[in-house]
């Protein structure tokens, strides 16, 4: 007879998957500038944006900025989705004086706006995404870019209770993405680009502990930010699943490199003076931006979606900082895991297991936070 053995829940990376993991980090700290020597800076977008309209969230520092900005002088309508508005709005303000400067001032003037999104709130993600879909317009382009690496902080928690990496990178933007829907649907062909990390190699998620308080692994950033990314390579696997072809709408996650950026704002000063001192190795933000902005905006993307979907891929499509596709980490292929994610994801962010599915069909779903209704 047969006996079912009961596989092992596993606790964490092998020591091989974890030794690739940082092998794939270090080759990209050292070859990403010549492995993306093909692509031109800034990355030429291609003509007839005008008609895009496009979210970036975090768009007022670093590879979000770099990226609000170009998609706009492309002659995109952007939405700024930031936590410091009067930052966004003074950004703003320079970008259209320096626009006109440079003559394209001639043209139209920068078609840009500012709404508020605190990732740390989840009230705030779902009142952003109720004021958006009220609008009854159109979305073409969701870019979750803004995040965290809280380098040697204490693990610290949102008011939702949630461990703060995980939170910022991963559930906030899952919950923007689901309840955007309904307007990535009057978007369609649309597109949710989530700005993901090379970390996410060294990550390892516990859906059983989210938090990382339950003692079985110790808590650092490192952990807490890769795990964040992973995490949000799983769930963009499972959604890009969850929408049918025919919903018009890809997934695609997309590495921006090692870049110069202020994400390195928690290290202590003498750290920051050697990452400083690193300039070849390491991208400005208008190198760092150019996955998501071809993410956003090269025309064959969606059909590579589509061919990943069609030939049943585990993962979503992934993008590296050459702008080419490149492969996950070996557990980001871990379809149980990758459900579990899915699953703990939808919970927590309170939204029931078959939102996206009730979405589609243009029915009505309550988040617990917001009082959201779509
Ligand atoms: N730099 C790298 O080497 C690197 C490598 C891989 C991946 N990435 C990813 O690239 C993305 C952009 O990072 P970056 O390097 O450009 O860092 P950055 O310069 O620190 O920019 C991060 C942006 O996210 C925003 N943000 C942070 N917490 C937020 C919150 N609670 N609510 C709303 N917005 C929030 C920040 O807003 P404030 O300006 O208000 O703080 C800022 O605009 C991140 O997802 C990061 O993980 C970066």
């Amino acid at each position: 007879m047969a006996t079912k053995r009961k596989q092992k829940k596993k606790e964490g990376l092998g020591w091989i998957e974890w030794l690739r993991g940082w092998m794939y980090l270090i080759y990209e700290m050292l070859f990403q500038r010549i492995s993306a020597s093909h692509l031109h800076n800034p990355l030429p977008l291609p003509p007839g944006l005008n008609d895009l309209t496009c979210i970036v969230t975090g768009s007022t520092s670093g590879i979000g900025r770099e990226t609000a900005r170009q998609l706009a002088e492309a002659g995109a309508h952007v939405i700024m989705a930031v936590r410091n508005t009067k930052a966004a709005h003074q950004l703003i303000l320079d970008w259209q004086n320096q626009w006109s400067l440079s003559g394209g001032g001639l043209a139209l003037p920068l078609n840009i706006e500012v709404m508020e999104l605190d990732l740390l709130s989840l009230d705030s993600v779902a009142r952003f995404a109720q004021a958006w879909n009220a609008r009854l317009g159109p979305l073409h382009v969701l870019i979750n870019n803004a995040g965290i690496f809280s380098i040697g902080e204490p693990q610290k928690f949102s008011k939702d209770g949630y461990e703060e990496h995980m939170q910022v990178n991963h559930l906030a933007p899952a919950l923007l993405s689901v309840l955007l829907l309904p307007s990535l649907i009057r978007g369609s062909p649309s597109r949710i680009i989530n700005v993901n990390s090379v970390m996410h190699y060294v990550g390892f998620v516990d859906t059983e502990d989210m938090n990382v308080v339950s003692g079985k692994r110790k808590f650092t950033s490192l952990v807490g930010y890769s795990s964040s990314k992973l995490a949000q390579v799983m769930f963009s696997s499972v959604l890009h699943k969850r929408l049918p072809a025919e919903s018009g709408i890809c997934v695609l996650c997309a590495s921006p490199g090692i870049v110069q950026t202020n994400v390195a704002r928690d290290l202590p000063k003498i750290v920051q003076a050697a990452y400083h001192l690193v300039p070849y190795f390491m991208f400005n933000a208008q190198e760092g931006s150019r996955s998501a902005l071809f993410a956003a905006t090269d025309p064959q993307v969606p059909e590579y979606c589509e061919l990943l979907k069609a030939d049943e891929w585990p993962v979503c499509a992934y993008l590296s900082q050459d702008c080419r596709p490149t492969n996950p980490s070996e557990e980001a292929h871990n379809l149980e895991t990758s459900f579990q994610v899915w699953e703990k994801t939808l919970e927590m962010v309170g939204l029931p297991s078959d939102a996206v599915e009730r979405l589609l069909e243009g029915e009505e779903v309550l988040c617990r936070y917001g009082a959201h209704r779509e």
